[in-house]
């Protein structure tokens, strides 16, 4: 089995990259991405995170950075499943906590409202992650509906948009990978540890920063299961 862990921010791979022992890969490409490799009992495992900007010189977050790199991995290398680590805003509301890791059972943007008949639905995205019943009593996690926008912040607006959508995860990749693996005909998974609560009254980008150790640990914890759930391993 060959799998893909892509990552936005160095920050919430580095612990991943450390624990398993990856090691560098060196990929001609002009996107700024990283590359890792770890061979684990036969099966080939790739990480990426996004990269940093040459120019700003801050991890490639969002959007059209994770579309490309997603592209460039999926038509360089023949993966058999992408799995999205990373880190979230979760709702209280909906019972969401700090550390909470969350997988999608639907993957939405919701920056794309394009009202023109059927470019509605073309912008939501609706995208159909992997079948979650596999992983269900195996695994302990949370699960619902992730959404994606390019933007870290909240605008009041979004808040009915998440209410009537019952999101359970606010964050900024994983619809755009759904899109890219949709298109290539290969499963999504995104793995989400919340890091700071949407409808919590706290400043987001502060919340984030103190709680984004913690989360990252969660989610490496996480993803050792994860992997030798995939790979035939006991844990
Ligand atoms: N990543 C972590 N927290 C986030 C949030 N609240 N919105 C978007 N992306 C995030």
């Amino acid at each position: 089995m060959k799998i893909l862990l892509i990552f936005a921010m160095e920050e919430e791979a580095k612990k991943t990259v450390e624990h398993f022992g990856f090691e560098q890969e060196n990929l001609s490409t002009p996107l700024p991405y990283s590359l890792f490799k770890k061979n684990i009992l036969g099966n080939i495992v790739y990480l990426s995170s996004l990269g940093i900007d040459p120019r700003f010189k801050v991890n490639s977050v969002g959007t059209v950075p994770a579309a490309l790199t997603t592209y460039d991995l999926l038509d360089k290398k023949n993966f058999d499943l992408v799995i999205n680590p990373g880190t979230a805003g979760g709702f209280q509301r909906r019972g969401g906590e700090i550390g909470d890791i969350y997988l999608p059972t639907k993957v939405l943007f919701h920056h794309r409202e394009i009202p023109m008949g059927p470019y509605e639905p073309y912008g939501l995205g609706t995208y159909t992650p992997y079948d979650l019943s596999l992983l269900r009593g195996k695994l302990k996690f949370k699960e619902g509906v992730f959404s994606t926008s390019d933007s870290l912040t909240c605008r009041d607006h979004e808040i009915d948009f998440f209410n009537i959508n019952s999101v359970v995860v606010k964050e900024m990749e994983a619809a755009a990978i759904s899109y890219v693996c949709e298109q290539f005909n290969k499963p999504y998974l995104g793995v989400k540890s919340i890091t700071d609560i949407v409808d919590g009254g706290r400043v987001t980008a502060e919340e984030f920063m103190e709680n984004l150790d913690t989360a990252s640990k969660n989610l490496q914890e996480f993803l050792e299961k994860l992997l030798n759930h995939f790979l035939g391993q006991e844990s």
